[in-house]
């Protein structure tokens, strides 16, 4: 953990007041209990229950596939393991783009769920979804650069704000949600200059991913992190352990014990009394006596 405090859970408006720390925020995602207890057990401000998990979970190919519902299941799981962690959880594809009630109503399912912030992306064009999720009482973590939930619009996942005036957008966009009231801004794919003007630019955290050094965190895909996806990573990726590579090793090991005979052993099965084991085996005897020919 940060600068937060450490003896109690950490809170959206410690995040915000983290801004201009010596210590980077750090946020990983968790869609699940083992995984929220590794991440919270090591220390971090924030866990994520992103959309990521329709991909890096559910094998679809974007985001766009899961709904408040999904999420709302996947909060639940991490939020029973009680984490010290801020919970985040992402509003999926099209539980805010209908209308301002809608998206208070999807809000309100992911705290109840366990979540103790939102995040949703896009900038100006969602003033009016953050403004009414902020006036039920629900922080608000906003979203910039690749907003994957646009991933058809963009034409694909690509490096945003490369030119001065997609640039000078987002740094636009940021300053307006963290005037509405955002406690902290992602900053996802974009050149590093243009994180570096959006952090200097906002009162309130940048965190980082693929935007470089200059944001107040960072934040990582939990699977990507511990290379438990082996398939083609961004750049921005750092893998901090081979874990599909491991799991293969250790099934492959199962499996070859079990066909070699050598598992299970006598210490990992459970025995009879003695007196159960020799008139079970008399009964085998006698079964076997008066089995058809
Ligand atoms: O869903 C997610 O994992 C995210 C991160 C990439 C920030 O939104």
């Amino acid at each position: 953990m940060t600068d937060l405090p450490a003896s109690r859970r950490t809170t959206a408006p410690a995040v915000s007041a983290a801004k201009g720390s010596d210590t980077p925020l750090v946020m990983v995602t968790a869609y699940d209990a083992p995984s929220a207890r590794a991440v919270d057990a090591a220390g971090v401000d924030m866990v994520l229950v992103g959309d990521s998990v329709a991909m890096v979970v559910l094998g679809y190919e974007d985001t766009l596939q899961v709904t408040t519902a999904d999420l709302a299941h996947h909060v639940g799981a991490v939020a029973r393991t009680r984490p010290g962690a801020l919970v985040v959880a992402d509003l999926p594809w099209m539980s805010y783009h209908v209308g301002a009630d809608d998206a208070v109503r999807n809000a309100a399912t992911l705290v109840r769920a366990g979540a103790g912030a939102v995040k949703l992306e896009g900038g100006r064009k969602r003033l009016a979804a953050v403004q009414a999720i902020l006036d039920a009482e629900i922080p608000v973590m906003g979203h910039l650069g690749l907003t994957p939930q646009s991933v058809h619009a963009f034409g694909g996942f690509r490096v945003q704000g490369r030119d001065l005036d997609a640039a000078r957008a987002i740094v636009d966009d940021a300053i307006a949600l963290a005037e509405i009231g955002c406690f902290a801004i992602v900053l996802e794919c974009v050149p590093d200059a243009v994180a570096r003007l959006v952090t200097d630019s906002v009162a309130v955290p940048t965190i980082g991913i693929g935007a470089g050094r200059h944001c107040d965190g960072q934040v990582l895909v939990l699977h990507d992190l511990l290379g438990l996806d082996e398939g083609r990573t961004p750049k921005f990726v750092r893998r901090y352990a081979s874990l599909a590579a491991d799991a293969t090793a250790a099934v492959e090991r199962f499996a070859a014990d079990v066909r070699g005979g050598r598992f299970p052993s006598s210490d990992e099965t459970y025995h009879a009394a003695d007196a159960v084991a020799d008139a079970l085996r008399l009964y085998d005897g006698s079964a076997a006596e008066h089995a058809p020919a």
